[in-house]
């Protein structure tokens, strides 16, 4: 520990006192305060002193450094009527006052620990508060590693580690925070994130402390290298396939490709009535489709790392013109020719009818001839 250095109580216990208490001086019989919250600064950054409290009619807003309201310890001073600033002894070159009275320093250094104490000149009567700033580092990022680094989905384990001393650790995986769940869990000491089966989309970890808050530190990402598949097998065909045939004529041009999601990416062959097909790769060209081409071809997909294996197949048959002719046309008639049909129809039944009258007439008139 740095002992030559001003320390302040820690932020958190003044925020908790949020009395007119700072570092053990009374903010006695003043209304104006410096918020407690605004005590606290990162080294490099800029920390405003808030100025609470502050009514109207302000002739000059003047901040010191130390306990007490001196001019040899003067920082800096504004006069809001003639809205000039002043610089005093204490001043650095980094601090101003702001036209509501708060006091702003720039590029904040550890130096600039310690008591600073306000003064509202309100013209018949002067406010003081006194407030002690606490400048603090930023920690470093933590370090973190992990006991494997390339690893198969569903099946390994891998354990993280977060380098730090801090007591609040969070972890990111894919830069989303995560908590224990069914498929990880974290330390009581959160120092350590163990995935019981890594996913593929498990792609970074990261892990993130916050000494102080609002500043948190997250390590940098590191990469996990998951291999998975083969997915998704799918079967790309020049004709297409129907219930697991693939009918194309004889002599015409048939391909086929297979392909998977895979990584790394998988190694591919192909069968023919069960026998492998030498020099096959994702896709075989047949120029010329041959009698003996056709029968059972099968698509294998192999992925070596997670050792996990899948196939598609299909049947290729000959393409029977006539019959598919049939099947592809189907029955069709044009709208003329329904019209057509329509009135040819009409015209028969007409007709048909003309006849049965005229049978029944001339039946009934041949039987009243014979009964007279
Ligand atoms: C400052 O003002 C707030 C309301 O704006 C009040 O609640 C608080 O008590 C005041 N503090 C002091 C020290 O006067
Ligand atoms: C300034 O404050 C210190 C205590 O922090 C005290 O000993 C000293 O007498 C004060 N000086 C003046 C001029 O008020
Ligand atoms: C403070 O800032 C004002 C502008 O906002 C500037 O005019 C003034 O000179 C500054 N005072 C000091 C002491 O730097
Ligand atoms: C504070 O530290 C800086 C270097 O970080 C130095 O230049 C400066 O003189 C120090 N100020 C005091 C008052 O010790
Ligand atoms: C701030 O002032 C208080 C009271 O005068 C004193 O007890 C404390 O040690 C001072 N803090 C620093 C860092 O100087
Ligand atoms: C002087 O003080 C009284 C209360 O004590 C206040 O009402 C008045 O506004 C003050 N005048 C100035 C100029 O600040
Ligand atoms: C990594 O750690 C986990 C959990 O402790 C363990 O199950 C796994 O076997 C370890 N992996 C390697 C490669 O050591
Ligand atoms: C944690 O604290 C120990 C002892 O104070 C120190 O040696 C170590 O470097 C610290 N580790 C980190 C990551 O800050
Ligand atoms: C494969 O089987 C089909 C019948 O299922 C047959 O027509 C074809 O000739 C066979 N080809 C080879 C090379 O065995």
């Amino acid at each position: 520990m740095d002992l030559s250095r001003p320390r302040c109580r820690h932020w958190r216990e003044l925020v908790l006192l949020a009395s007119l208490l700072a570092c053990g001086t009374r903010q006695a019989y003043s209304q104006i305060s410096i918020d407690p919250e605004s005590l606290l600064g990162i080294k490099g950054f800029r920390t405003v002193l808030v100025l609470q409290n502050v009514t109207q009619d302000v002739q000059e807003y003047s901040w010191h450094r130390g306990a007490n309201d001196t001019a040899e310890n003067m920082i800096v001073s504004y006069k809001p009527p003639s809205d000039t600033w002043q610089s005093g002894p204490m001043f650095s070159g980094r601090e101003n006052v702001t036209r509501t009275g708060s006091l702003v320093i720039r590029r904040s250094a550890l130096n600039d620990t310690g008591n600073y104490t306000a003064r509202v000149d309100f013209g018949n009567r002067t406010e003081k508060a006194t407030g002690c700033l606490s400048i603090q580092e930023l920690e470093k990022k933590p370090d973190i590693s992990a006991n494997a680094s390339s690893v198969v989905e569903y099946m390994d384990p891998v354990a993280a580690i977060c380098y730090t001393n801090a007591t609040n650790v969070n972890w990111y995986v894919d830069y989303t925070r995560v908590s224990s769940n069914d498929r990880m869990t974290i330390s009581p000491d959160l120092k350590t994130l163990i995935i019981h089966r890594v996913s593929r989309y498990d792609r970074t970890l990261q892990c993130e402390t916050e000494s102080i808050p609002e500043f948190p530190r997250r390590s940098e990402p590191l990469s996990l290298s998951v291999d998975y598949g083969p997915d998704k097998v799918q079967l790309r065909t020049s004709h297409i396939i129907l219930n697991g045939i693939l009918s194309a004529k004889i002599g015409s041009e048939v391909h086929m490709e297979c392909n998977a999601i895979s990584r790394p990416s998988p190694k591919y062959h192909w069968t023919h009535n069960g026998s492998l097909v030498s020099l096959s790769g994702a896709k075989i060209i047949l120029p010329s489709l041959a009698w003996e081409q056709m029968g059972r071809y099968r698509c294998i997909v192999e992925n070596p790392m997670t050792q996990l294996t899948m196939y598609r197949e299909f049947q290729i048959q000959v393409h029977r013109s006539e019959h598919s002719h049939v099947v592809n046309r189907g029955f069709y008639i044009s709208g003329a020719k329904v019209v057509w049909l329509i009135v040819i129809t009409v015209l028969s039944s007409v007709y048909l009818c003309g006849i049965l009258i005229y049978i029944l007439i001339s039946h009934f008139s041949t039987r009243r001839q014979r009964g007279t």
